[in-house]
């Protein structure tokens, strides 16, 4: 796709800096993506010096098509170097602090009110902090743009292993007739971090690990497990089909548990008094025929053991009297979808031990299905995406308000009482999070 601009507001940014041009850049030097323009926009930089460092990071050939403009988003007349982009489609990437994205978006609609350009929006997350905002954000989004031109974006759907759910899932027969409950015991997805708040204090003193990562990155991971086949590879049939499952998703108070690394106050610029969790893990259900009764185990912290994200889905143990004649148990079998820091698939099956007794306890094996192309960065893969139009990665309307809207009668209730305990630096969060599981005699994985 050529002759498209592209306007990156918080074009100086962390995200910026870190994922977005980043990836633009690859994109455009493989020739992928053929933009007219890219145009940063931010409050405070100097042009030289920010054009001088796309240059010194990404070479002279992506410099020449960037371009840096300082705009105040808060003011109207900042956005009318856009009218000079009449001839061109643009697309808007809001890479701003969340408390600035209405503004914005009301300032852009208004300079395109007289304009016929082919145009499209990037909304990053947070999108709303609770069910009413992100109504209300949509509402907002909808009175400029249909939403075929909207892309809200959760980069872990970009992610190389989350979209092989997808091929593992519906290109292997031999799992079709066990993905139900009837086979599988229970999935358990982690989402854990070794880094803490990173100098992000003032957004994350206010959302906290649930609504973070639980609410939407983790969420939606448990809807590519649990979806339904599409009908075909569409982005508006494959949408309706996560929309089923996150309606049937059900939840309650008693399974959320929370937490907080200890140390987290004493950061500076944390509010001392700040009830605020790093750590999350709840226990969700999903009341179609598929799952009935199949517990979904998220959890999510900061300042953790590992940086390590996966998704498990654990079959249900061997039946019978396996345990008396061996005098052991053997494991469930386990599919282990290994997101961070390798993006492997592996299969955990029970076989003998080599040259082990006829009779001797089976041992777990592992079988392991690495991809052998190199995986492409999340951003890149839904940057390109955006610009070839393909909405299938980027959360609808619908889903972001269902996801919000499973999780806010906990939002509600814990507004009154939100016991949060403290964790150790480097461990794997708080005792509760542990007998959430384990009063259901299960167990967290990490492999
Ligand atoms: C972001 C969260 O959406 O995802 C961060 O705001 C978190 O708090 C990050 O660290 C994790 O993403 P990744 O791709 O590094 O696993």
């Amino acid at each position: 796709m050529s002759d498209f601009v592209f306007v990156l507001f918080g074009g100086n940014g962390d995200l910026a800096w870190k994922k977005i041009h980043p990836s633009l850049s690859k994109l455009y030097k493989q020739g992928k993506i053929k933009p007219h323009k890219i145009i940063s926009c931010s409050r405070e930089a100097n042009k030289e010096e920010f054009l001088s460092k796309i240059r010194e990071h990404f070479g002279d050939q992506y410099a020449s098509i960037c371009d840096y403009i300082n705009v105040d988003v808060t003011k109207l007349a900042d956005f009318n170097f856009i009218k000079s982009l009449e001839k061109h489609e643009i697309i808007f990437y809001l890479s701003i602090p969340p408390n600035l994205f209405e503004i914005a978006i009301k300032n852009i609609g208004h300079i395109l009110l007289d304009m016929p350009n082919k145009r499209k929006i990037v909304v990053e997350k947070p999108f709303g902090y609770d069910l009413e905002s992100a109504k209300k954000l949509n509402n907002l989004l909808h009175t400029f743009f249909i939403e075929k031109e909207i892309y809200r974006i959760d980069h872990f759907l970009g992610k190389e292993s989350v979209q092989n759910i997808f091929s593992f899932r519906f290109a292997n027969y031999i799992f079709e007739g066990i993905w139900n409950k009837n086979f599988i015991d229970h999935v358990q997805i982690s989402a854990l971090e070794d880094i803490g708040v990173e100098g992000r204090y003032a957004y994350y003193d206010k959302f906290g690990a649930f609504k973070d990562m639980i609410q939407n990155h983790l969420t939606q991971m448990a809807t590519f497990v649990a979806m339904e086949p599409p009908c075909c590879m569409d982005a508006e049939e494959i949408r309706n089909e996560k929309v089923k499952v996150l309606r049937t998703m059900r939840i309650s108070l008693e399974d959320v548990t929370l937490g907080r690394y200890e140390g987290y106050t004493l950061e500076p610029g944390v509010n001392k008094s700040s009830k605020t969790e790093t750590f999350a893990a709840v226990k969700l259900y999903i009341d179609n025929l598929r799952w009935y009764g199949v517990p979904f185990y998220l959890r999510t912290g900061k300042k953790l053991k590992s940086k390590t994200t996966q998704i498990i889905i654990a079959f249900k143990r061997m039946p019978g009297s396996f345990e008396k004649i061996l005098g052991c148990c053997p494991k469930e079998n386990k599919i282990v979808i290994k997101i961070t820091p390798t993006t492997d698939i592996e299969l955990r099956l029970d076989v003998r031990a080599p040259n082990a007794d006829f009779l001797s306890c089976p041992l777990e094996v592992s079988m392991s299905m690495e991809g052998s192309r190199e995986s492409s960065e999340a951003y890149e893969t839904l940057l390109l995406d955006i610009i070839n139009s393909n909405q299938t990665l980027f959360l609808r309307e619908d889903e972001v308000e269902l996801a919000w809207g499973l999780y806010q009668s906990i939002f509600d209730s814990w507004e009154k009482k939100k016991d949060v305990e403290l964790y150790e630096v480097g461990s794997f969060g708080p005792k509760s999070a542990k007998e959430l599981i384990k009063k259901d005699g299960r167990q967290w994985y990490i492999f």
